[in-house]
């Protein structure tokens, strides 16, 4: 990974900080200390977390600063891995990422110094320990030990805790798949070719800083190869380890992209599966343990001594429910004792999440025998735990684990020498996954009658595009070795863990002043007038709606889990959830970019929990990440990969760079973004205007000369550059000149943004006026669309990035654009000669007026324009009731909560141009 080599920076333990407040400190060097706190609650443990900062342009040279972790009311020293996430164009740091290990203590803040002192005492504490063999990769974090296979098809071959147990082996992926589903041939089942496959390892590559040695990443890159049945080697995995000193937990991210034939290739279930070794413990001194809803656990054993006739005595009874080692069985009711193999043992137990309403759960003794059914309940934990009181056990957690149905969780063999335990992504008591489009085409065969269905359905169809060719899904699993079977509290405390797996933050009010990721949103004004508490309590409110939409509504399952829906149908009381260019959001206009915003001006944790589900889930599957349209996403459908609309407004990383930084540079997510480096490549492939231009029979495609949508387009390609170039990415020189270039090319321009199209070169990264206007005379073509998807977003985080470097014309056409947008006709056509036709969106385009103010020298005119478009023109009319109403009874399936004017276009805008504007012009609202 080329970040890797920019650890150089990372010197631990600078011997003393005098006091949290130390600012310039002597003539040439300086030092900042950080606070970073939980969001949320201070969680109760701490098995090591990665975090980022980030910091002031030209503060701190990634070459002379070094960072320390102090925790605690005094100067205690926490050890710190440190490492840089982003540069400013000086080279000086933008963010940087930090891990701490695990630790017995947890502090409610930590404080991170960055100083320019470079101390040489880099007393590196105890931390990871890894050894590559050339053929496996050992890695001991001094609580567990895990071994890394480089070939094979074992992912992980053993977990051993620190006493030397053996506790996990043979960590490997498994899939099935089918050729077809049942209900296509009258269950005829002869005719389905039925294909189990296991991981492949194609290459295993481990990431640690010798010096700090706090975090080692262990990333396993392959393919599910056939074990049984004739297929290709399919379903590309990157399965991600990470490994923190002193830790007793393995985290793994676990990413698929799907790269099979949505008629061919049925997935029946994704699994990943560890052995674990039960030689030499008793049957009833093993223990099985399933998390349910809210911390309730199952607790069985494999052969249970309670509730018989007769009675072992109490202590064995409460030593086998609390998972402690039974009396020895000599001293034990002889009237149990002699009887022993008459008990049952319980080889196997599963868990079935099939909705996220309930799951169901049953034991058998073995196979060929009936399952017992035991009482289910609700939303299940995700968490299974299988050993032994004196051998030890596994326990393996699934993040989200109801909310991405269909899950399962299979303990079996439990009676034998060696068990599994198989956490099911995708279940095989599920339906087959079905990724085949929803309609056949309705003979929408030319682009008119595509057209046509538009105006009805809102369904952008075209044959062939509704493919999940290339779409990705990414889960997080969490592993627990232990040396005996842990307390029920235990267990239930990291079933909580898993699920919300604390995460640390510096407050609003640093992020902001630091303008590392935008200057356009500011932290809630402790002061505010009467009418900015107006609009943030409508901020809140909104944020809250869609957080309980998305559990009254159900919006959970495998592939949908994260993302929200775009239109609502008053009549039916529902999400339209079936009607063509109505349902999956996928992004349209922006609502990460306000879920996030809204995180960083509050801080609050719930808020941060949504954005993440909406990031991970809007980066990987409303994206192709492999196939002819790699570096594209879909536009808004009915399924997420179904519509014929796919555009880099949809996949523009920017929706996920605030997720990125602040997570210290999640890998999955900086390979996301570094990917649509080759998103242009897609335009080759996918001409986004197709349907609409008048030369659709003679058009051919030109590297030189691609149709660009000065907004859509090139703000997706502006943040790709951008984030590569601060990443310094391995093509950011490249980033940085087509950057330059495309911003020198719009100044260019007669109209400069106002023209809406140019030709873009994809070698030179020169636009050229648009065909229909070769001389550069001035063309018009302004859409509410353009500035939809994070280009006021790119544009002035441009600006703070290169400061008096931005181009002075470029910036000037942008405030032209943004002045004019709402200028009303006259205004247009005074400075461009014809006005620019009716514009909706107008509340959301606030923002820009709102920009244009404050460069303008605060132009108090235009900043009340500002207010007056975000109050008084479309969108959200401050007299609509903000309030939702309760549903129930015949009326609706399920009781749910109704605001029947909100719209997602309307509250990604409404929300985005509030923050921006309390931000850019709070001092002009009356
Ligand atoms: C740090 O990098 C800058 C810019 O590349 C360079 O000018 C400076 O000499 C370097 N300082 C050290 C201490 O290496
Ligand atoms: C089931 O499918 C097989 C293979 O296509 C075919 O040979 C057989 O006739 C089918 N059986 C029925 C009852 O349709
Ligand atoms: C396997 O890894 C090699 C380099 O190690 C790479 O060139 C190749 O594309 C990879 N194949 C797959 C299927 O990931
Ligand atoms: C091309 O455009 C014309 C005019 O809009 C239309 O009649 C024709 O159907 C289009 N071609 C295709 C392949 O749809
Ligand atoms: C509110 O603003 C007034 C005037 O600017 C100031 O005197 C006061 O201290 C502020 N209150 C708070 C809580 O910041
Ligand atoms: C940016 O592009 C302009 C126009 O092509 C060029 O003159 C200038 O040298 C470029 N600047 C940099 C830093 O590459
Ligand atoms: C700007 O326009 C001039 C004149 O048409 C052209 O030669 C030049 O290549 C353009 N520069 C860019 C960066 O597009």
């Amino acid at each position: 990974m080329y970040l890797q080599a920019l650890g150089i920076l990372a010197l631990s333990g600078l011997s003393s900080f005098a006091s949290a407040q130390s600012y310039p400190n002597g003539s040439s060097s300086e030092s900042d200390v950080v606070a970073v706190k939980w969001i949320g609650d201070t969680p109760t443990r701490n098995s090591g977390t990665t975090f980022g900062l980030p910091w002031p342009r030209g503060k701190y040279q990634a070459n002379g600063t070094a960072f320390a972790g102090l925790g605690g009311d005094g100067d205690s020293q926490i050890p710190l891995q440190s490492w840089v996430t982003a540069y400013w164009p000086d080279g000086s740091i933008k963010w940087s990422g930090h891990a701490i290990g695990g630790s017995e203590t947890v502090y409610d803040e930590y404080r991170i110094a960055a100083s320019t002192t470079v101390s040489s005492n880099s007393s590196s504490a105890s931390g990871l320990t890894v050894s590559d063999s050339g053929e496996e990769v050992s890695i001991d974090t001094g609580k567990l030990t895990a071994t890394f296979p480089k070939s094979g098809n074992v992912l992980v071959s053993t977990i051993t805790t620190s006493s030397g147990k053996v506790v996990g082996q043979n960590g490997r992926l498994i899939l099935r798949s089918q050729s077809g589903v049942e209900e296509d041939n009258g269950g005829n089942t002869t005719s389905i070719n039925k294909f189990k496959f296991e991981s492949s390892i194609n290459e295993t590559t481990v990431e640690f800083d010798q010096d700090s040695s706090i975090r080692a990443l262990v990333t396993v890159r392959g393919t599910h190869q056939a074990t049984s049945g004739t297929h290709d080697d399919w379903l590309q995995f990157i399965v991600r380890f990470y490994l923190y000193a002193d830790s007793d937990a393995i985290r793994i991210v676990h990413t698929l992209v799907f790269d099979g034939k949505a008629d061919e290739d049925f997935v029946s279930a994704i699994g990943v599966q560890f052995d674990v070794p039960l030689a030499g413990e008793e049957l009833y001194n093993r223990h099985i343990r399933l998390a349910g809803p809210d911390g309730g656990l199952l607790r069985e054993a494999v052969q249970g001594i309670t509730g018989l006739r007769r009675d072992p005595g109490s202590a064995v009874r409460t030593a086998q429910f609390n998972g402690e080692a039974t009396p020895d069985i000599a001293t034990w009711d002889t009237r149990v004792s002699s009887r022993m193999q008459w008990i049952p043992a319980w080889n196997d137990y599963s868990l079935t999440q099939l909705s996220a309403d309930g799951f169901t759960l049953k034991k058998r003794t073995k196979a060929g025998q009936s399952w017992v059914k035991i009482p289910g309940g609700t939303q299940a934990g995700g968490l299974a735990y299988l050993g032994g009181a004196t051998q030890g056990g596994l326990a393996v957690a699934l993040r989200d684990f109801w909310k991405r149905y269909p899950t399962s969780l299979d303990i079996s063999n439990a009676a034998s020498d060696v068990g599994q335990i198989t956490l099911w992504l995708y279940s095989p008591s599920a339906e087959p996954m079905d990724l085949r489009p929803f309609h056949d085409g309705l003979g929408e065969d030319t682009y008119d009658e595509q057209l046509d269905a538009l105006e009805i359905t809102y369904e952008d169809y075209e044959g062939g595009y509704d493919t999940p060719y290339g779409v990705a899904r990414t889960n997080e699993i969490y592993l627990f070795p232990f040396d005996s079977t842990p307390s029920a509290d235990t267990l239930a405390d990291l079933t909580g863990y898993a699920n919300e797996p604390p995460i640390l933050a510096a407050g609003p009010e640093y992020i902001q002043q630091t303008k590392a990721v935008g200057s356009y949103w500011a932290t809630i004004p402790n002061n505010s007038t009467a009418a900015a508490q107006t609009i943030e309590s409508h901020l809140d409110f909104l944020i809250r709606y869609y957080q309980d939409q998305v559990s009254q509504r159900r919006w959970y399952g495998f592939w949908d889990h994260g993302d929200i829906m775009h239109t609502y149908d008053a009549d039916r009381h529902t999400w339209r959830y079936d009607v063509g260019g109505y349902a999956w959001d996928n992004s349209e206009l922006s609502p990460n970019l306000f879920f996030w915003n809204y995180f960083l001006r509050t801080g609050r944790a719930d808020v941060y929990r949504f954005a993440e589900a909406h990031a991970r889930h809007t980066g990987e599957v409303d994206v192709y990440h492999a196939g002819p349209f790699k570096g594209f996403g879909t536009r808004h459908g009915v399924q997420h990969f179904g519509d014929s609309s796919k555009q880099i407004r949809v996949s523009t990383p920017i929706y996920r760079q605030v997720f990125y930084y602040l997570s210290g540079g999640d890998e999955r997510v900086g390979e996301l973004l570094h990917e649509l480096m080759d998103a242009e490549q897609a335009f080759l492939t996918v001409d986004p205007r197709r349907k609409v231009r008048d030369d659709n029979g003679t058009y051919v495609i030109d590297p030189t000369a691609l149709d660009l949508d000065l907004g859509l387009d090139w703000s997706g390609l502006a943040s790709t550059w951008l984030i590569e170039w601060e990443r310094r990415g391995p093509r950011w020189e490249e980033a940085r000149s087509k950057l330059n270039t495309t911003m020198h090319s719009i100044a260019n321009l007669t109209n400069g943004f106002v023209t809406g199209l140019g030709l873009y070169n994809l070698h030179t990264g020169v636009i050229a006026p648009p065909a229909t206007d070769p001389r550069n005379l001035g063309s018009i073509a302004v859409s509410h669309l353009s500035a939809s998807f994070g280009l006021p977003e790119i544009i002035s985080q441009l600006d703070d990035y290169l400061g008096d470097d931005l181009p002075a014309a470029f910036l000037d056409a942008w405030l032209d654009y943004c002045y004019y947008y709402g200028a009303g006709s006259a205004e247009q056509a005074a400075r461009y000669g014809a006005g620019f036709g009716s514009l909706n969106l107008r509340q959301g385009h606030s923002r820009l007026t709102a920009y244009a103010a404050r460069k303008l020298g605060n132009n108090a005119t235009l900043a009340a324009r500002a207010w007056n478009e975000f109050l008084r023109t479309d969108g959200f009319a401050p007299s609509l009731p903000w309030v939702s109403e309760p549903l129930n009874g015949s009326e609706v399936l399920v009781p749910v909560d109704e605001a029947s004017w909100v719209a997602t276009n309307d509250a990604a805008l409404y929300g985005l141009a509030g923050i921006e504007n309390l931000a850019q012009v709070g001092y002009a609202l009356g």
